[in-house]
């Protein structure tokens, strides 16, 4: 019998403003397309911003529905269609921030399950870390290196 231990690594910076320029301006993207979330149900606004390596920038927010499972992410509704429109690219930071109409989220929001596993599909494609950034309205921003950090043990294609 043995025990196998897994360690995740974060960074965290106190608020926006200790952020690296470019995190800084790629946050502020995922803070304006956060306002067209369409979260009538869960009053709760997710943005999502990908800085891919051909320089372009992705975005994303949570799009719901009466028949809540048909909604989806804001993570995926980005990373989705990066893959769409540009499938050949790799992704190289994501930020997320949330907020909600009925309280001001303050702590760090991370991305939920199922959106770990998406993200962990383009990562493991691109063979190059995604770095994740994120956060609520305001407060500290967490940084992982790595999706890894998020979704240790990841099942994979080569699982299969
Ligand atoms: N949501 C996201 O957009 N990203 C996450 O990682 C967590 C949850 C959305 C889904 C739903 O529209 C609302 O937040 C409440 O769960």
């Amino acid at each position: 019998m043995e025990h196998i231990t897994i360690t995740s690594t974060f960074t965290v910076y106190p608020s926006v403003a200790h952020l690296p320029q470019d995190v800084n301006e790629l946050m502020e993207q995922a803070a304006g397309v956060r306002k067209n979330a369409y979260a009538p149900y869960s009053k709760f606004q997710v943005g999502a911003a990908l800085l891919l390596d051909n320089g372009k920038v992705v975005l994303g927010s949570n799009q719901e529905n009466a028949a809540y499972p048909s909604g989806l992410c804001a993570e995926r509704v980005a990373i989705f269609h990066a893959g769409a429109v540009y499938p050949d690219a790799k992704i190289v930071k994501m930020a997320i921030t949330a907020a909600s109409s009925q309280r001001i989220v303050n702590a760090p929001i991370p991305p939920c399950g199922s959106c770990r596993q998406s993200i962990a599909e383009y990562e493991l494609k691109q063979d190059v870390p995604i770095e994740i950034w994120f956060m609520g309205e305001t407060g500290a921003v967490y940084q992982s290196e790595s999706l890894k950090n998020l979704l240790p043990m990841v099942f994979g294609g080569k699982d299969l």
